[in-house]
């Protein structure tokens, strides 16, 4: 039987073992649900198990379990180690999904559950695509597994755990579904990964809450100081201002950027799809390279005051903001979170107290496109797709990436396939059944292309 056979008379059963998977919250930033976690883990062991997968054993942590497996055919043949994770972001706001986020709902042939494509959906492909070669006896090199339960919370645990079993980790090249394609027909392959430095921000003024009639005017309200505070952080070209920050960006040639530029792209789709009208971003890129190669600082929640119904007269004592700065290759995530505190408490105004604390971090990556992993990838998805794949630098982050290399000094290989639009982090995230299928038929070829 190859593969496609295989596929077809298991599709049911692929999916049916998918939606059980979906169906646990396993909502690592919750500790809630820290049960649900555990349960995940041990069902992605069994499920490795279950398929060949030997000595499969779940690594407790600080935190949530790591979930390891392998088969090793023969010693002298190259080793693939797959990397994801079971753990998914929260599903708020759950008014806003049109089908209960933990019960996978398949419409429009497409499935719709927190986690479908992040990273439940895309971790499963591997362990179906293992399936396929073991039972097929098509497995032509060694693999291991290994699943994390807090990528979403930024693998603090996975990194002292890599750090401590470098002899069981070994292996010749990490393979990764965790980002996305293009387009079902234009296939890509994610040749780099932002880094990250994420800060939280405490405003206190007054040692009270006041009434904004008997004080307002006369002592400094935490949340006007603290709006303009953040304004301050971008000129008018769209530029961080945090002295120091773009030092180390860096920076690439003309011919570099044309060939970004080749990427297809479609700017009044991206604007349609988003109901905006118009881009907005840094002065003198482009919206692809404002989003993949360009640092950024955004917040992502700002709170403080009365927010319920009606009006509340108040001047509030405290008003908070979380921060994110998105970073390029040679920026050093700590170095930025010390600017950023820094900077951010020199700009205070006197009538408030500041405090940065700092939250996960970690570091951008980017891989060759002339190395054999890239190549096998490109063939893989060239004979399934029947296009080569484009080579795209995302704006994303998945920081233990850059650790892998740092201390296994191994490159990974980001073959995934999800959609922009497959509303991952969002309401109503879901997972292209084409997608999944076509990961299961591609990953056994990028098996066989780098044992080649
Ligand atoms: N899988 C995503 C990252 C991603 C998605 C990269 C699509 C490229 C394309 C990952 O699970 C994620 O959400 N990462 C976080 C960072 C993490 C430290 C919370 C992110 O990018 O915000
Ligand atoms: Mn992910
Ligand atoms: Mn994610």
């Amino acid at each position: 039987m190859n593969t496609l056979e295989y596929i077809e008379k298991n599709k049911d059963r692929f999916l049916n073992e998918l939606f059980e998977l979906l169906r646990e919250p396993s909502i690592s930033a919750d500790p809630k649900y820290a049960k649900n976690v555990y349960k995940t883990a041990e069902m992605v062991k069994d499920n490795l198990s279950k398929i060949g997968i030997e000595n499969t054993q779940l690594f407790q942590t600080k935190g949530h379990p790591i979930v390891y497996g392998e088969k090793i055919i023969d010693a002298n043949l190259p080793t693939i180690l797959i990397y994801g994770h079971y753990d998914v972001q929260p599903p708020d706001p759950l008014e806003l999904w049109e089908s209960d986020p933990f019960e996978p709902t398949i419409k429009n042939d497409k499935i719709y559950a927190r986690g479908a494509c992040d990273d439940k959906g895309q971790f499963f492909m591997h362990v179906k695509a293992a399936e396929v070669m073991i039972a097929t006896n098509q497995l032509p090199c060694n693999i291991k597994f290994m699943i994390e339960g807090e990528e979403e919370v930024g693998s603090e645990n996975l990194e002292a755990f890599v750090k401590k079993n470098k002899n069981l980790l070994s292996a010749d090249i990490i393979l990764i579904s965790d980002t996305g394609i293009i387009s079902n027909d234009t296939p890509s392959i994610t040749t780099g990964l932002r880094g990250l430095s994420y800060v939280e921000v405490e405003l206190t003024g007054p040692n009270r809450d006041l009434h904004s009639g008997l004080y307002g005017g006369a002592v400094a309200n935490p949340i006007n100081i603290l709006c303009n505070m953040i304004s301050s952080l971008h000129d008018e070209n769209k530029q961080i201002t945090i002295p120091g920050f773009y030092d180390d960006v860096e920076i690439l040639s003309i011919e570099e950027r044309e060939f970004m530029a080749k990427a297809p792209f479609d700017l009044n789709a991206y604007k349609k799809e988003l109901d905006i009208d118009d881009v907005y971003g840094e002065t003198s890129f482009t919206t692809m390279e404002r989003n993949s190669i360009r640092p950024t600082l955004d917040v992502n929640g700002i709170w403080g005051g009365y927010t319920g119904e009606g009006a509340k007269t108040v001047i509030a004592s405290k008003a908070y903001a979380k921060i994110s700065m998105r970073l390029v290759p040679h920026q050093d995530s700590q170095k930025i979170t010390k600017m950023f505190e820094q900077h951010f408490i020199s700009i205070a105004p006197k009538g408030v107290k500041v405090k940065v604390s700092p939250h996960h971090g970690g570091e951008a990556y980017v891989s060759p496109i002339d190395e054999k992993g890239y190549l096998a990838a490109s063939k893989a998805m060239n004979d399934t797709f029947g296009k080569t794949p484009v080579p795209v630098r995302s704006g994303g982050s998945i920081p233990i990436v850059a650790l892998f290399e740092k201390e296994l000094g191994l490159k990974s290989i980001l073959m995934g396939f999800g959609l922009d639009s497959d509303a991952i982090h969002s309401p109503n995230e879901h997972y292209g059944l084409f997608n999944f299928f076509k990961g299961i038929e591609t990953i056994p070829l990028f098996f066989k292309y780098f044992s080649e």
